[in-house]
């Protein structure tokens, strides 16, 4: 390098003119006016122009050779610019350049560096660092630098210390599968990456460091979607002494100064507080979006007697039948829409879907009131207040939990069809009182709801051996916009309970003392009372920058089926290293 820089590219305005500076960067592009070149430069900070005159002929020759992508230094004199360019902060300088060195030059990009891409993913994926030179990606992680700086500051200053727990832990099957890493030094023994730090913050409690935050690597082997990768980060944090208010407090003081200094969003604390039985029951989901009403009609009531036989089965069967109504909106969804809105529902398991529409002219058109006796249908109509111009939609499932979810994804798909969504004020609150066990169909047993570490609710404790799926936990989620942008408990600080859980979850004495010793012995030792809460930071962030994917906030993501396109990973690896591992693969992945 024979020059270094004196200013950024983006940098420099009209108080720099007459001023001689030099920058580095990209050329965006070269334009040749045959006395003049002109040439976009490129750095992390934005674009300036650079003007090169034929005066200085070699110069003016080797501007000539630049092309896209080439990476050079220039020196010049900032000079007020005669074609003023509103749409660049730059857009009132150039600089005209004296000396020119090229660092590198660039092959042809397999895509072109505009801020409006039009080429797949798989391609942006592979060439991530191309892509990222992108000036709107790129501000994602310049974003995202400032908000974790912001964090660490912020939580620094109520007493958090910021503690790396490790990155190869030990294998404890609850939660997702895991990521495996063999040992050389034990052949035939894993770590595990963990899903989260979860029983390492609660040890640093035990441990006696009060209040610990981590900006949290966590990984886990699961199916992705658009907010879900298999390694993300959480911001994770924990707190001794402290019961949910606590929590609670500390989590929407941050969320709050975040939200006013990033994106100029006030937020009224304390944040509403909704029961989990209350989200499925009105809203058919744990995470609803309440950004729009669109509450559940529930019609068992008004269909017990029906003879219409998916109705009848369904509420036989201790199923249930909801409406969703769409105000207004009749018009909306002619026969070809209720049918694309059906097959989407399909997607998410729906049985089918029903629908009563009253067109404001008075007409009525339905698929199913005809199976319904004159008095249900009058009873449904009032229920759900149908007016002229409305439509409802009906389903039913033989299971109660499926009707709800089912109607609560009819419920998001009408609000998206509808642009309910839009310019609408942020929907931030806590979900609470979460059953403590699900049952799992695939793994024929109560599952913990959200970890096993979590405590029960005090006046729950009576039903451990007679009723545990009646058991609220001390669980709490933070839903912003119909996503779960965290969550956390009250964690078990006795043994005895610890081991009770375990017992309902069906995991024998010796599985126990295998996976989670360490954590027993450490409860015998004296524990506080502990809590914490994790953001999905990764998911909090793509949220907040209006993201279509987790993907445009993370620096280096997989693709949706897990797969690192830019290094090919995973890959296979030599014989000797699996030698030294002591591991034989057998069974082939035929795609990798
Ligand atoms: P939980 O499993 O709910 O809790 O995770 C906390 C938050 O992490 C985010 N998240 C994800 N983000 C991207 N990709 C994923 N695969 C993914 N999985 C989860 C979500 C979620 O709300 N140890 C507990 C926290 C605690 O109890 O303190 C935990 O990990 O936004």
């Amino acid at each position: 390098m024979k020059y270094k820089r004196t200013n950024y590219c983006g940098k420099i305005f009209s108080k720099h003119i007459g001023k001689k500076v030099t920058v580095c960067g990209w050329v965006v592009k070269q334009r040749n006016l045959g006395h003049l070149i002109f040439v976009d430069l490129r750095d992390i900070t934005g674009i300036v122009q650079l003007n090169f005159s034929k005066k200085d002929i070699s110069l003016f020759e080797k501007a000539s050779l630049l092309k896209s992508e080439f990476v050079i230094i220039a020196v010049g004199k900032v000079m007020e610019r005669s074609n003023k360019n509103k749409n660049l902060l730059t857009g009132n300088i150039e600089i005209k350049v004296s000396k020119l060195e090229i660092c590198s030059k660039a092959e042809t990009t397999p895509f072109e560096i505009v801020q409006k891409l039009n080429v797949k993913e798989e391609l942006r994926l592979q060439y991530r660092y191309l892509d990222l030179r992108r000036k709107n990606l790129a501000e994602n992680f310049i974003m995202r630098h400032k908000i974790l700086k912001f964090t660490r500051e912020h939580f620094d200053k109520y007493g958090f210390f910021e503690i790396e727990t490790p990155v190869l832990t030990k294998s404890t099957i609850e939660g997702a599968r895991d990521y495996l890493v063999p040992s050389r030094v034990f052949p035939g023994k894993f770590f595990a990456l963990p899903q989260s730090p979860q029983l390492y913050k609660q040890l640093a409690m035990i441990a006696g460091f009060d209040r610990y935050i981590q900006i949290a690597k966590c990984f886990r082997d699961e199916d992705l979607r658009s907010d879900r990768q298999p390694e993300f980060t959480q911001i994770d944090l924990e707190m001794s002494f402290a019961d949910e208010e606590d929590i609670m407090t500390v989590v929407e003081n941050f969320i709050k100064k975040l939200f006013k200094k990033f994106f100029s969003k006030t937020i009224k604390l304390p944040l509403r507080k909704i029961s989990y039985d209350e989200c499925i029951e009105k809203y058919g989901s744990d995470k609803p979006d309440l950004r729009y009403e669109m509450k559940l009609i529930h019609l068992d009531d008004e269909l017990s007697d029906t003879n219409f036989k998916i109705f009848k089965d369904a509420i036989n069967s201790g199923g249930s039948v909801v409406g969703v109504k769409a105000e207004n909106a009749a018009k909306s969804f002619s026969r070809k829409e209720i049918e694309k809105l059906s097959e989407k529902l399909k997607t998410y398991g729906a049985k089918g879907l029903v629908f009563t529409k009253l067109d404001k002219d008075g007409t009525v058109s339905s698929s199913f009131e005809k199976f319904l006796s004159q008095d249900e249908k009058i009873s449904i109509r009032k229920k759900a207040f149908i007016k002229s111009g409305d439509i409802l939609f009906v389903v039913a499932d033989k299971v109660r939990l499926n009707c709800f979810y089912t109607a609560g994804n009819l419920r998001f798909e009408i609000a998206k069809k509808l642009k309910l969504l839009e310019n609408k004020a942020d929907s931030l609150f806590w979900v609470t009182d979460f059953p403590m066990f699900v049952y799992s169909e695939c793994e024929n047993r109560l599952v913990a709801a959200h970890h096993p570490f979590t405590a029960p609710q005090d006046e729950d404790l009576e039903f451990l051996e007679t009723y545990p799926e009646k058991i609220k936990a001390r669980a709490y989620d933070l839903v912003l916009n119909g996503n779960e942008i965290g969550g956390g408990s009250i964690r078990i600080n006795n043994i005895k309970l610890q081991m009770e859980i375990f017992k309902v979850l069906g995991i024998n004495k010796n599985e126990v003392e295998n996976r989670f010793g360490f954590l027993l012995n450490a409860l015998r030792f004296g524990t506080p009372p502990h809590g914490g809460f994790a953001f999905g930071f990764d998911r909090l962030l793509m949220i907040l920058l209006g993201c279509e994917s987790i993907k445009d906030v993370i620096f280096f993501p997989k693709a949706s089926n897990s797969f690192e396109l830019m290094s090919s990973s995973p890959s296979e690896v030599y014989k000797s290293q699996l030698k030294a591992l002591k591991i034989s693969v057998c069974h082939k992945n035929k795609k990798s």
